[in-house]
């Protein structure tokens, strides 16, 4: 499964570079509106994106004013593209299920990552995320809700998980199954969102912006 989840994302960004456009997404500036809610001061934090893709999100964050970011994907040509366009941001390759952290960091974020695992799988890599969570630390995750037209539209083929138009497989969240998974690691609070993309053809999603504290 591992391997043809990473040859899917392989061609992907050999094919379209820029897949989602070089400007950050919904769910990073969402991510940032609320770390300044929360008045933290951004200079002393580190970030870690899991499954950064480009690092287009990365970017984003750098310019917000965190000093210290660093980003995993496990396609090379990912990381390839994202040393090109942003030479100045720190980022390995590595599958976040077997890679072995070192640090530990203020703030995770996975955008459109874990939605593409089943709920096992999820509830292993949380854990590790949990691990290398400092304390009070803030993991910020976005994955699709079962109100989506994926959902509506694909083909089932478990319970909350559907073969898309475009043959990607996903998980579905709804407020129960957020709390469910997430909740039983750490405080959760969650909203739903819309955003549109342009990738194959033009498309909107409905996700779950997801802020989970450890305490
Ligand atoms: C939907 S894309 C989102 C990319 C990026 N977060 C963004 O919003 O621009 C999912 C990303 O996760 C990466 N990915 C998928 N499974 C992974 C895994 N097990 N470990 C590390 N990265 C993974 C893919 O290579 C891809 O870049």
């Amino acid at each position: 499964m591992n391997d043809k989840n990473r040859k899917y994302w392989e061609l992907k960004f050999k094919n379209k570079k820029s897949v989602w456009g070089n400007k950050q997404s919904r769910a990073a500036e969402l991510t940032v509106l609320d770390l300044k809610e929360r008045k933290v001061d951004l200079e002393r934090f580190t970030l870690l994106d899991v499954g950064c893709g480009y690092g287009r999100d990365l970017a984003y964050f750098v310019k917000n004013g965190i000093k210290q970011v660093m980003g995993i994907d496990h396609s090379k040509e990912a990381i390839k593209l994202a040393k090109k366009l942003h030479p100045q941001i720190s980022i390995v390759e590595g599958d976040v299920e077997n890679y072995q952290f070192v640090e530990k960091y203020d703030i995770i974020y996975c955008n459109f990552l874990l939605h593409l695992f089943s709920f096992k799988k999820t509830k292993t890599v949380l854990e590790k995320l949990y691990y290398i969570l400092n304390d009070m630390g803030l993991l910020y995750t976005i994955v699709s809700s079962e109100k989506d037209d994926d959902y509506k539209q694909g083909i089932k083929i478990g319970p909350d998980v559907v073969k898309n138009s475009r043959g990607i497989v996903k998980t579905f969240y709804s407020d129960s199954r957020i709390n469910n998974i997430y909740g039983s690691l750490f405080k959760v609070g969650y909203i739903l969102f819309e955003e549109e993309h342009d990738h194959d053809n033009r498309h909107k999603h409905l996700n779950y912006f997801i802020i989970c504290q450890k305490s």
